[in-house]
């Protein structure tokens, strides 16, 4: 039942909501005595769908991310159920390879980030996608309800909305909706992809279609109108064979009280101290990324390196710790970063270090909260480098935990979040261009305390008025009303009331361009 009360959702909703994400919340491995070990699961999604559970109960369904013998399933589907409200969604090692590694993260993911050199091919992935929405279409169907809302998540199952329409068309009241974690790309490279008319039919499908920024929301609308004949629009939604789907920008939150609670626990306080004690009288610019070729880690390093060329006043007293998150190690682009960055690293830390001094504390693992925590807090800097992102929930992490040292937020203007943080409270750059990035460094460690605090108050607006239970609650709310809530409740465009901002990214990357040429620097 779900909980209702100030943070609750609808208390007169009499339906369930089952949440399918292809990611469980907890990753499984075998332990040598033949039990499994239950860890949670990294990423944006499962931290953001983490603050729905505060606005509603729901059931999980999702892939337990490795192949579990026959006589193993019951167990972990009993100990899912009983200690996480999930239900697995078991596939073969043959058929989870080529459906998560290749078609969704060596297809869909590179096209959806606009990078079509990283993607991969491979006749039978396609088939694999397609085996897989059906099977996780199959164990969800025995669950569903009358008055049931299903909210889909991500570019793994695109096409499980439209399987489900389709196979429960005799349920009363039954709502489905979708949410897309990365970012919709724009029409020339959506058409590139396999099933692009079967992904918008499936998606046409749903009641509300949900994006991070209403940018995303808006380049599929024209890519779905350049796909399927017969499609028409309205502001905020689609209208397709009788047909009206809500397709609008709900960009995902934190819980920031959250963050502020762990950082007053002893673990947390343990490790601040320890880190505080380790760096004493340096700087440290922070990246957390999962070590993915979207997150501009190269790059960041790069400038890094040009800022201790170009400032050597700065050697000695600034260290880069760059957390890089395993992640789809098994994908060949994902190697190929690994070796690169740490080939970048041994380059950078032989030059720039002395016997006293490492420059780049480079840890590839992913850590406990704690330690996240009060690597947040530590920090002076977090940069946030990628050269695509759908959100990025790690820069709003990152403010949330910096109530004491106001540390600077560096954005690269590829990211989602440059929509809904405001520009002015952060400071901006172009990841490609590695000396006007350096600088922004430079800049980014020496500011005022005073002018720290004035944009980290600017920041925390936004993070603590649109929190992720508020994302969750605002979505349903969409799915159980039809009505979109109005466009200043959420910090994309108008955040919190504060003047339109431009195209932020298209303006600065067109602004860097045009100065860059003047200059005739290469951007
Ligand atoms: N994170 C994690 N394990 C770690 C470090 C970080 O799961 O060792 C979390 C981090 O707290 C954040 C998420 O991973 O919530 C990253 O989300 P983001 O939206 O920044 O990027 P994504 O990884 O989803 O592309
Ligand atoms: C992004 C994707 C999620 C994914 C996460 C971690 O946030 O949008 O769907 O779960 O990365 O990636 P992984 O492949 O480890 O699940």
């Amino acid at each position: 039942m779900a909980p209702n009360g100030a943070d609750g959702f609808d208390p007169d909703f009499e339906g369930r909501v089952l949440v399918v994400a292809n990611r469980l919340p907890m990753s499984i491995k075998p332990k040598d005595d033949g039990e499994f070990e239950y860890s949670i699961s990294s990423g944006g999604l499962v931290s953001g769908l983490k603050g729905l559970g505060k606005v509603v109960d729901f059931k999980w369904f999702g892939w337990p991310g490795i192949d579990i013998h026959r006589n193993d399933k019951d167990k972990v589907r009993r100990h899912l159920s009983d200690n996480f409200n999930a239900v697995p969604i078991f596939l073969s090692e043959d058929l989870a390879q080529k459906h998560y590694n290749g078609f969704s993260n060596s297809i869909l993911w590179p096209l959806l980030h606009r990078m079509p050199e990283k993607a991969g091919n491979d006749t039978e992935w396609a088939q694999a996608y397609q085996e897989v929405n059906e099977i996780f279409a199959d164990n969800i169907l025995p669950y569903v309800e009358d008055n049931d809302m299903i909210w889909v998540h991500d570019y793994h199952l695109l096409l499980l909305p439209g399987i489900l329409r389709e196979r429960l068309k005799k349920k009363r009241n039954l709502k489905i909706g979708f949410f897309l974690h990365t970012p919709f790309p724009t029409e020339d490279y959506f058409t590139i992809l396999p099933f692009r008319e079967e992904i918008c039919k499936s998606l046409l499908l749903c009641d509300v279609v949900g994006f991070h920024t209403n940018q995303y929301a808006k380049d599929f609308l024209d890519s779905a109108r350049k796909v399927l004949p017969g499609v028409s629009r309205s502001p905020n939604d689609l209208h397709w064979e009788g047909r009206k789907v809500i397709v609008h920008g709900f960009p995902l939150g934190i819980e920031g009280d959250e963050w502020r609670d762990m950082l007053q626990e002893e673990g947390a306080k343990k490790e601040l101290a320890g880190l505080k004690q380790q760096f004493e009288g340096q700087k440290i610019l922070l990246g957390v990324d999962r070590l993915d070729y979207i997150k501009g880690i190269p790059q960041k390093i790069l400038a890094f390196d040009r800022l201790m060329t170009d400032h050597p006043e700065w050697v000695g007293k600034v260290v880069l710790v760059q957390l890089a998150i395993p992640t789809r190690a098994e994908v060949e682009e994902y190697r190929i970063l690994r070796r690169e960055v740490e080939h970048l690293v041994g380059n950078v830390n032989g030059k720039h270090a002395t016997f006293k001094h490492t420059p780049v504390h480079y840890l590839y693992r992913s850590v406990k909260p704690e330690l996240l925590a009060a690597l947040y807090a530590a920090s002076d800097v977090c940069v946030i480098s990628s050269i695509r992102d759908g959100l990025n929930l790690v820069s709003y992490e990152y403010a949330a935990c910096q109530e004491e040292k106001k540390g600077i937020l560096m954005m690269s203007n590829y990211v989602g979040a440059i929509k809904t943080l405001p520009p002015s409270s952060m400071v901006t750059f172009n990841p490609w261009d590695t000396p006007r990035f350096a600088e922004s460094m430079n800049v980014a460690l020496k500011m005022s305390e005073e002018e720290r605090a004035e944009r980290h108050q600017g920041i925390m607006k936004v993070v603590d008025t649109w929190t992720s239970a508020k994302w969750g609650k605002a979505f349903l709310e969409t799915m159980l009303t039809a009505e979109v809530p109005k466009n200043n409740e959420m910090p994309d465009r108008d955040p919190l009331g504060h003047p339109d901002e431009p195209d932020a990214e298209r303006d600065n990357v067109a602004m860097e361009a045009e100065e860059a040429k003047k200059q005739h620097k290469p951007i």
